[in-house]
Order: structure tokens, then sequence, then C-alpha cells
């Protein structure tokens, strides 16, 4: 059996805010069909997949095929340590986030690059409906580690930043340290994705390392990173409200040779 589509109809299923019999029902199913697909014990009809289709996703990756490569990542082989190459302590973000929009009521976040989980746990430990995803596998396999260990719930899963669609609305998009991924001539259309899936009153908190010339490049730089130019995130937010602005230059050890970062930091409130 596919385990991947079990775990994808689930995700899909929840991140719609579907129950299984909502979901039989729109599909002309037993409740206990949708429960034995979502738990591997069998598939649906091959004539129910246009259904499937009308679902809004693609059937290649419900059924857990790529039909894109996903970029491999140095982190693949990092992430592979059993320890936390990023420790536990979370990005400052991570508490303007709790300020900004305390969890009072049901709100989804979407860590986009998370990495290990650290900062996806975090915020389900506090009580956001969290999804997460990252383009390594061993990044993915410790978040969810990580969400067991302290019993809390997460949807991780990987995918690729510059293909993903986000499937359903979230009221905040949250990511650290990944936006240089994305290069220079997409970076427009992959955060105006972001936003049009943005709830509106709903948050981005975001963080981009900017280039400075009289910083050197640092050790672990990749090939397919690229910085970002001061003020460039702000003008991809010019329709919406700043809430806060930021850049800063602060040292980093990551690699084992210290070295220095310029990160721009924007917190922008989707008004209308
Ligand atoms: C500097 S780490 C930051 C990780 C995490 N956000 C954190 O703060 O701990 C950058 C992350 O971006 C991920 N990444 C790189 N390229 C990516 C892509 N194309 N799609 C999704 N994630 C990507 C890497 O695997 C890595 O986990």
């Amino acid at each position: 059996m596919n385990h991947d589509f079990a775990q994808n109809l689930l995700r899909l299923r929840k991140a719609r805010g579907l129950t299984q019999e909502q979901l039989a029902g729109q599909l002309g199913v037993s409740p206990q069909s949708v429960s034995k697909w979502e738990n591997c014990q069998s598939y649906p009809d091959i004539e129910l997949l246009p259904h499937l289709a009308a679902f809004s996703v693609r059937i290649d990756a419900l059924l857990g095929y790529q039909s894109e490569k996903l970029r491999t990542s140095q982190y693949e082989s990092k992430y592979r340590d059993p320890a936390y190459y990023w420790g536990n302590d979370v990005w400052s973000g991570c508490y303007e986030v709790l300020r900004l929009m305390p969890p009072v009521r049901p709100l989804r976040l979407l860590d986009v690059g998370c990495g290990e989980g650290q900062a996806a746990v975090f915020f389900a430990r506090n009580g956001y409906t969290v999804s997460a995803f990252d383009v390594t596998t061993s990044g993915i396999e410790k978040g969810r580690q990580l969400a067991e260990l302290h019993r809390t719930e997460v949807d991780f899963f990987q995918a690729d930043l510059l293909n993903y669609q986000p499937e359903s609305d979230f009221d905040i998009v949250f990511s650290s340290g990944v936006l240089q991924y994305i290069p220079r001539g997409e970076r427009r259309r992959v955060l105006e994705g972001y936003k049009a899936h943005t709830a509106v009153g709903g948050i981005h908190v975001l963080n981009v390392f900017v280039d400075k010339p009289f910083l050197p490049v640092p050790p672990d730089w990749e090939e397919q990173e690229d910085f970002w130019s001061s003020g460039e995130l702000l003008s991809c937010y010019a329709d919406w409200k700043v809430e806060q602005l930021e850049e800063r230059i602060f040292d980093c050890d990551s690699s084992g040779i210290p070295h220095q970062h310029c990160m721009d930091v924007l917190i922008a409130r989707k008004m209308v």
C-alpha cells in the first residue's frame, strides 16, 4: 500500500476543514471507505479519480509522485545527524506572532522551509494549527519526531517552495532563513501566491538575508542561494500594512566558522 496516498488525502481533507463524513458525502462513498483510505487499508476505485481531481488536487501529487524533481539542499545530510542542527531556540519572530496574533481563536499557520521543525512545533504547542514544509526528507522526519516528543500535532510535508501552491488559506505565513532560495526573478510570483492564500487580517512574518558590500559571503552559502537587496522584501508588500520593518546585522557560527549576516525582517498584515 502507498502510504503517501493515505497521508496526502488526510492532509488535504484537514486543510479543507472537512470531516471524513463530509468528504465521503462529496464523493458519494461511505465514511468507512474514507477511513480505510486514510488508514492505508484500501484505495478508492479508479472511477473516483476525476472526483478527487475536482477536490482540486493533482492526482500525481495525491498518489505521492513528484512530477517536478525536488531541489536538494546541503541540509539533507546535516539534518540526518540526531542532534538538532539549529538547536532548540526559535527565532524572535515566533514571539512576535504570539504577540500580534495570539491563538485566542483557531489560527492556521504555514511555516515555509521549516528545517527540522523547531518553530513549527513551538507554534503547535502554543495552540496554532500548523502546516510546515521543507525540501529535505530528513528535516521533515526530524520535525515529526519533535512533534511526537512534545505530544503535539503538526502537518509536516515535503515540498519545494518554488512549486508549492497552498491548498487553503492561512492566517499566518512564517518563514525564517529560507527565502534566499527563491531566484530573484521568481520572488514576487512566489510571495504573491502566499499573499493570495492569506485570510484578511492575517500576517506574514518573514526574514531575508541581505547583500552588503562590507560583509563577506558566509562560508556555508550554497550555489542556489541568492541574497536579497535592502528594501526588496518591503517592495513586495506595498499593498499590505507594514507592522514591523527592521534591518539588522548579527553574528552566526552555523558552519563552525564565525561570520556575520545582514537580515531584513518584515511583518505585514493583509487589510483587504
Ligand atoms: C537556514 S535553514 C532554515 C530552517 C528553518 N526555517 C529554521 O529557521 O530553523 C534553510 C532551510 O530552507 C530549506 N530549503 C532550501 N531550499 C528549499 C526549497 N526550494 N524549498 C523548501 N525548502 C527549502 C532547507 O532545507 C533548510 O531547511
